[in-house]
């Protein structure tokens, strides 16, 4: 079984690739990734001398580049996680949004036409489902939510999805969708809520909390996500959707207070900052579907979960004081200093 997947230097490729090397001996797990400011080798250091992985830095925009890769591999499997992901950038120019996340998709599912494949997974959001009203409890996405985007990153991702979509009616290529709530664990990019808090209480910098902090993520470890696509491309329907989610919503503020508790750190540090443009309000899973069909359920609670990624970013210093050391100090000045 040769599976390639995309994006497998950023925070969920990366996990991924750990949890299916460690769950899947045997298989041969080939990644693909242009490394762009997220993408980062050293997250796949602990694999990189493995009999069972290969690495090739392409840009799943390149045709030439992913055809020849298909040729060599003759993959059973692709895993798309390849993306541009941060909403706020996505804010500030879309274009990448559009060339990667639905000229990427398109390119990866011709070379799977071209070449042949058992299965193409593409990893979605469910921030295509746009958001749900803060009063309204009762409400949760389901795989028959309209698409309703609110952001450059979500059109693009539910652009990709509809074609997904296209190609499994009109092609017949057998394709799953997957849609995931908000992730964390470690590898997760410090740009990101979870990991940025982290990062910013250790250095005693101020915490900005968009808007009033009341808007409410619904939080999963990164391996239930793993864990769960490796049940949907063994032994998921081809043409379906799934929706993957813990039923562990959480307002961002709340969160932010927990890292500072559990850093030892005031609150004093929290800093209301202007809110996020467009800013969803509520995102919550309704995860029926896959538990039904496949079983699934996540291990990890919020509360194991969360002191495990603070551990990890104290004990893994290096990995995230290099990203935060370059490129990333211009994105933070620019992102946060005009606010
Ligand atoms: P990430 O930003 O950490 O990683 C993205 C990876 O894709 C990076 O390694 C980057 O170098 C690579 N990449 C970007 N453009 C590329 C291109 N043109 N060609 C090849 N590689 C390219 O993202 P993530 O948080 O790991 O998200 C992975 C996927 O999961 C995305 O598709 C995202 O939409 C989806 N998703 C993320 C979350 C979340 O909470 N992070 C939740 C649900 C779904
Ligand atoms: P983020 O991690 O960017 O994920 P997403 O926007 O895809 O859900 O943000 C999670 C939530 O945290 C979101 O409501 C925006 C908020 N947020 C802040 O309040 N401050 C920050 O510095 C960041 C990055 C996010």
């Amino acid at each position: 079984m040769t599976i390639i997947v995309t994006g497998g230097a950023g925070f969920i490729g990366g996990n991924f690739i750990h949890y299916m090397l460690r769950e899947h001996p045997g298989y041969r797990i080939v990644c693909l990734d242009s490394l762009t400011y997220a993408g980062n080798l050293a997250t796949l250091d602990p694999v990189k001398d493995h009999p069972d992985f290969r690495f090739c830095q392409v840009d799943i925009t390149e045709r030439g580049d992913v055809y020849k890769i298909f040729m060599e591999e003759k993959p059973d499997i692709v895993v798309n996680f390849a993306a541009e992901s941060h909403v706020d950038r996505s804010i500030e120019e879309p274009t990448v949004f559009l060339q990667t996340n639905i000229l990427g998709t398109a390119t990866m599912m011709d070379a799977c036409r071209r070449y042949g494949i058992k299965r193409y997974h593409q990893v979605s959001t469910d921030e295509v489902y746009g958001d749900l009203p803060l009063d309204r409890l009762d409400l949760f996405f389901t795989e028959e939510t309209p698409i309703h985007t609110s952001s450059p990153y979500s059109a693009s991702k539910a652009s990709a999805d509809l074609l997904c979509l296209a190609y499994a009616r009109t092609y017949g290529l057998p394709v799953t969708i997957s849609r995931c709530s908000n992730n964390y664990g470690p590898y997760h990019f410090p740009e990101k809520l979870i990991p940025l808090m982290i990062a910013n209480a250790l250095a005693d910098k101020k915490l900005p909390v968009y808007g009033t902090g009341e808007n409410v993520r619904d939080w999963l470890y990164v391996e239930d996500h793993c864990k769960a696509i490796d049940l949907i491309i063994h032994k998921g329907r081809v043409g379906e959707i799934y929706n993957v989610g813990g039923h562990n919503e959480m307002k961002n503020i709340d969160i932010v207070k927990l890292i500072l508790h559990h850093l030892g750190k005031s609150e004093d540090l929290i800093e209301f900052v202007p809110d996020r443009r467009g800013h969803d309000l509520r995102y919550a899973i309704d995860p029926t579907k896959i538990k039904t069909e496949l079983g699934w359920e996540p291990e990890t609670k919020f509360e194991d979960g969360i002191k495990k990624t603070i551990e990890w970013y104290l004990n893994n210093r290096e990995w995230w004081e290099e990203i935060i050391s370059g490129e990333y100090k211009d994105y933070y000045k620019r992102m946060y200093n005009a606010r």
